[in-house]
């Protein structure tokens, strides 16, 4: 979800952006295929830099889709009917989906699934800070559809021509199923609007406290932003998070309007001049408590995943020993 990841550095890692041993030929020829909108592949030749950035940027993709699960996993026993339960269901499992490709594709580049996993649960590694935040109402399941896995969108799609192949491909197939996640979020909302005053109370609180948040999504401001530039120039990043903001609240504040909710910004107002919606400041001290590991659910969201890594721990047994037994079996066959 998450163009975050590409301007916060994990805890302890910095990568420079020229190895001794990289000749300016290889260098050269890898600008050039970059410069032609040409992508790289796993077996090509690329900078060291370029590969820990996306290692960095891939697994902290992945990290996300996975602790992403748990705020709306908190519903499904509480959703109000069989139908509602069946979406969300369907949507959280997605979500496991979306972490399994990007770690695959992180795989890609030479990173053990076990080295990822180990920095996400030792707490070196970041995903998006938007999941340490508390879902208080059956709204707030409808909102993070509509609004977060909308600002997801909207981080996505520009991945989807990321010059790094295997990432690329990834993000067409996640950006079909965050598309379906922004609608279904939208169409449970646009239900409880239609219903009685306290569901659309309910609707608004959620609307409230998660507006902002989503704001925050992009990333720091451009000037702010650690690793933008360089990754723009590298193919990775097509769009700054600036950018990539007023596109959201461009397209968000009429979907706002069909649903009849307000949106809690008094500086919100169309920019006739520059054709876009102005709106305002962000709480960046706020955005940054919450990333370094202060935000209100942080420690829970981490322990609850390091609790399930460790309950499935017999899952992995099985299936590694399977995997042995069958390769024995067929080496007993060959011999
Ligand atoms: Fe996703
Ligand atoms: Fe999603």
């Amino acid at each position: 979800m998450y163009t975050q990841a590409l301007s916060i550095p994990d805890e302890g890692r910095s990568v420079k952006p020229i190895h001794p041993k990289e000749s300016p030929q290889q260098i050269q020829a890898f600008e050039d295929r970059i410069a032609a909108d040409g992508r790289i592949e796993p077996q090509d030749w690329m900078p060291e830099a370029y590969r820990k950035t996306l290692v960095r940027q891939i697994s902290q993709h992945a990290h996300s889709e996975i602790v992403g699960m748990l705020p709306e996993g908190n519903w499904i026993s509480r959703a109000p009917s069989l139908k509602r339960k069946a979406i969300l269901i369907a949507k959280v499992q997605d979500e496991a989906g979306h972490g399994q490709y990007l770690y695959s594709a992180a795989e890609t580049l030479g990173t053990a699934r076990s080295d990822m996993l180990d920095a996400l649960h030792s707490g070196k590694a970041k995903y998006s800070s938007i999941f340490n935040y508390p879902t208080l109402s059956w709204a707030d399941v409808g909102v993070i559809g509509w609004l977060v896995d909308g600002a997801a969108i909207m981080n996505q799609i520009p991945l989807c021509r990321c010059s790094y192949g295997p990432y690329a491909r990834a993000m067409i197939r996640v950006c079909k199923e965050e598309s379906f996640h922004q609608r279904q979020g939208y169409e449970s909302l646009l239900a409880m609007m239609q219903g009685t005053q306290s569901q659309r109370d309910m609707v608004q609180d959620a609307v409230n406290r998660w507006w902002w948040k989503c704001l925050a999504m992009f990333g720091p401001p451009d000037t702010d932003s650690a690793h933008s530039e360089q990754s723009m120039r590298w193919g990775i990043k097509r769009i700054s998070n600036d950018e990539l903001r007023q596109k959201f609240v461009d397209a968000t504040v009429p979907q706002a309007k069909v649903l009849g909710v307000s949106l809690p910004d008094p500086h919100l107002k169309w920019n006739e001049a520059r054709g876009h919606y102005d709106f305002g400041d962000i709480d960046w001290d706020e955005f940054w408590q919450t990333v370094n590991g202060h935000g209100p659910c942080n420690r829970e969201r981490l322990a609850t995943r390091v609790k399930a890594h460790a309950q499935g721990q017999w899952v992995r047994d099985a299936a590694l020993a399977y995997a042995q037994k069958q390769e024995r079996k067929l080496q007993q066959e060959a011999a």
